[in-house]
C-alpha cells in the first residue's frame, strides 16, 4: 500500500517553551522532548521539558496572579478578557485546526468543523457566567443576616490528555477563568502546542500574567509536581483511570479538590424497531470519530438479533469506504493514531482479540508503511467476557454483540466498571426513556451519538469519573462557597 502522508511542514511552530508568569521560558534544566508527527513519524519540533523547578515557578506566579490584578479584577470584565481569547481563536481557526491536525493526527475536516469550534463556544459560554457566579440570602434562626459568597478555589492544576488538546484546553480554562481562579496547566506530551498556542492567544487578548501558566512535560514528573505542589488548591484531570489513581494517591497528601474525566466502555444499543440507517451511521461515527480516539466511544455495540446481519454487512462496506490517510487533505476522514505506543495497545487488543475467537470482519492491520495508521477494524461475534468488550481500546475497533430483549441488554449494558456514556436506537420513545433510566452513565443519547454542548454536563458514573464539568454545575469545582453570618442588632 501506498504511504500515507508526504511530509507537510505548512504550519508554524511558534511556541514550544514553558509559559510562566507572562514570560516564555526554557525548561529550568534546559531539557526538551519531541513532538512527533504520528501521520510521518517525524519530529515537528522540540518543546520544552518542564519538571518541579518549573511547575515551582508556575505555581509561585498563579499565586501571585490570584492575589494581584485578576483577583480583584470586576467579574464582567473577567468575562470581557476571555470573549477576546475567543474571538482572536476565531481569527486563527484556520491555524490552529492546522496545528492541532499536524501534532495530534486527527483529519483538519474534524479540526476545523468540532475541535477549534466547540472550544470557541466553551470559552464563550463561560465567558457569559463571569459575572454570574452568584451566592443566596439564607433565613435562619435568630437576629442574623446569613448569606453565602462563591469564591474562586484559588490556583487550579489542569491536566489534560492528547485526544482533544485544545478543547480540553477550553473545557479547563473556560469555568477556571470564569470563576476566578488562576491555572497551572499540563498539556500532554504528545500535544503540546496547540495549548501554548492558545497560551499565546490568551496573552495578545490581555489576561495578566500569572494567571495561565503553562508548563509540558511528562505525567511522573511535571505532572505529579503540579499533583503534589501544596500551592495548589484543585487537580481536574481527564485520562486514564490508572493515572486518576496516582493523583488520588498524590493529592491525599494536601486533601486537594480534585474531579476527574476518564475513559468508557460506552454500550451503544440499537433496536430492531430504530431507523437503522440513523443508527448504523451513528454507530459508526461513535466509534471511529477521532479515529476511535474518544473517552466515549461507543466501543460496545449491542445490536438486537433480528437487524443484526444488515449491522454487519452495513457496517463492513462504511469501513471498507472509509478515506485514511494524509490528516492534512480534507478529503481525509480517519488519521494515524496517535503515538506508537497507542498504535501498539491496539495491535495487540485486535491480536486478543482474534484469539479470543471473535470475528474480525473488516481491518485488523496496519494501514500504510509509516506513520500510525491502522485500518477501521470490526469485531463480530463478541461476548461480554472478552477482553475486547471489557477494556478501553482507544482506538479504531468496534465490538459487536448480539441481544434479544430489553432487561438483558440493560443488565449487560451496565456489567462494565465504567459509567461515562451510552446510546439507544429506538422509534418506542417509552423504551427510550426506560433506557435512558436504568443505564448507568453520565450522558445517555437517545437516537444520536456524540453530540456535546458547552452547556450539558458531562462525566462518568463509576470508575469513569468524579464529577462533571460543562454547564452551569461545571462551575461548581472551581468555587468554594463561604457561609457568612452578621449579628443584627
Ligand atoms: P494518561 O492518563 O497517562 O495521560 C493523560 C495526562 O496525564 C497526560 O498529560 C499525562 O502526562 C498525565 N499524567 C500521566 N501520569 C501522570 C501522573 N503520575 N501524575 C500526573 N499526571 C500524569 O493517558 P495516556 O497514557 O496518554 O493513555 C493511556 C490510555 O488512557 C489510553 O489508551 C486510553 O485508554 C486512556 N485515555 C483516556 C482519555 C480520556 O479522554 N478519557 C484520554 C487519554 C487517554
Ligand atoms: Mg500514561
Amino acid at each position: 500500500m501506498a504511504t500515507a502522508v508526504k511530509n507537510s511542514s505548512a504550519v508554524e511552530v511558534r511556541q514550544t517553551t514553558c509559559f510562566i508568569g507572562g514570560k516564555w521560558v526554557p525548561s529550568r534544566s534546559g531539557k526538551t522532548f519531541a513532538t512527533i508527527n504520528p501521520a510521518t513519524e517525524e519530529v515537528i519540533s522540540e518543546v520544552a521539558e518542564g519538571d518541579t523547578a518549573d511547575v515551582d515557578a508556575a505555581v509561585e506566579a498563579a499565586r501571585k496572579a490570584l492575589a494581584g490584578r485578576w483577583g480583584s479584577m470586576d467579574a464582567r470584565d473577567r468575562g470581557r478578557l476571555m470573549y477576546k481569547l475567543a474571538d482572536l481563536m476565531e481569527e486563527e481557526l484556520e491555524e490552529l485546526a492546522a496545528l492541532e491536525s499536524l501534532d495530534n493526527g486527527k483529519p483538519i475536516r474534524d479540526a476545523r468543523a468540532a475541535d477549534v469550534p466547540l472550544a470557541i463556544d466553551c470559552l464563550r459560554y463561560y465567558a457569559g457566567f463571569a459575572d454570574k457566579i452568584q451566592g443566596d440570602t439564607i433565613p435562619i434562626r435568630g437576629n442574623y443576616f446569613c448569606y453565602t459568597r462563591r469564591e474562586p478555589v484559588g490556583v487550579v492544576g489542569q491536566i489534560i490528555p492528547w485526544n482533544f488538546p485544545m478543547l480540553m484546553v477550553a473545557w479547563k480554562w473556560g469555568p477556571a477563568l470564569a470563576a476566578g481562579c488562576t491555572i497551572v496547566m499540563k498539556p500532554a506530551e504528545q500535544t503540546p502546542l496547540t495549548c501554548l498556542r492558545m497560551a499565546r492567544l490568551a496573552q495578545k487578548a490581555g489576561i495578566p500574567d500569572g494567571v495561565i501558566n503553562v508548563v509540558p512535560g511528562y505525567g511522573p514528573t511535571a505532572g505529579a509536581s503540579i499533583v503534589r505542589h501544596p500551592g495548589v488548591d484543585k487537580i481536574a484531570f481527564t485520562g486514564e483511570h490508572t493515572t486518576a489513581q496516582t493523583i488520588m494517591k498524590d493529592a491525599s497528601q494536601t486533601l486537594k479538590r480534585l474531579t476527574f474525566e476518564l475513559g468508557g466502555k460506552s454500550p451503544n444499543i440499537i433496536f430492531s424497531d430504530a431507523n437503522l440507517d440513523a443508527a448504523i451511521a451513528g454507530a459508526h461515527f461513535g466509534l471511529y470519530f477521532n479515529q476511535g480516539q474518544c473517552c466515549c466511544a461507543g466501543s460496545r455495540v449491542f445490536v438486537q438479533e433480528s437487524v443484526h446481519d444488515q449491522f454487519m454487512e452495513r457496517i463492513a462496506q462504511m469501513n471498507k469506504a472509509r478515506k485514511l490517510g494524509n490528516p492534512l487533505d480534507p478529503q481525509t476522514e480517519q488519521g494515524p493514531q496517535v503515538d506508537q505506543a497507542q498504535f501498539d495497545k491496539i495491535m495487540h487488543y485486535i491480536d486478543i482479540g482474534k484469539s479470543e475467537g471473535a470475528n474480525c470482519v473488516t481491518g485488523g492491520k496496519r494501514y500504510g508503511d509509516r506513520g500510525y495508521f491502522i485500518e477501521p477494524t470490526v469485531f463480530d461475534g463478541v461476548t461480554d467476557d472478552m477482553a475486547i468488550a471489557r477494556d478501553e481500546i482507544f482506538g479504531p475497533v468496534m465490538s459487536v454483540l448480539k441481544f434479544k430483549d430489553v432487561e438483558e441488554v440493560i443488565q449487560r449494558g451496565n456489567n462494565t466498571c465504567y459509567g461515562l456514556a451510552a446510546a439507544v436506537w429506538t422509534r418506542d420513545i417509552g423504551k427510550a426513556h426506560h433506557l435512558a433510566a436504568k443505564l448507568r452513565a453520565g450522558t445517555v443519547w437517545v437516537n444520536c451519538y456524540d453530540v456535546f454542548d458547552a452547556a450539558a454536563p458531562f462525566g462518568g458514573f463509576k470508575m469513569s469519573g468524579i464529577g462533571r464539568e460543562l454547564g452551569e454545575r461545571g462551575l461548581d469545582a472551581y468555587t468554594e462557597s463561604k457561609t457568612v453570618t452578621v449579628a443584627l442588632g
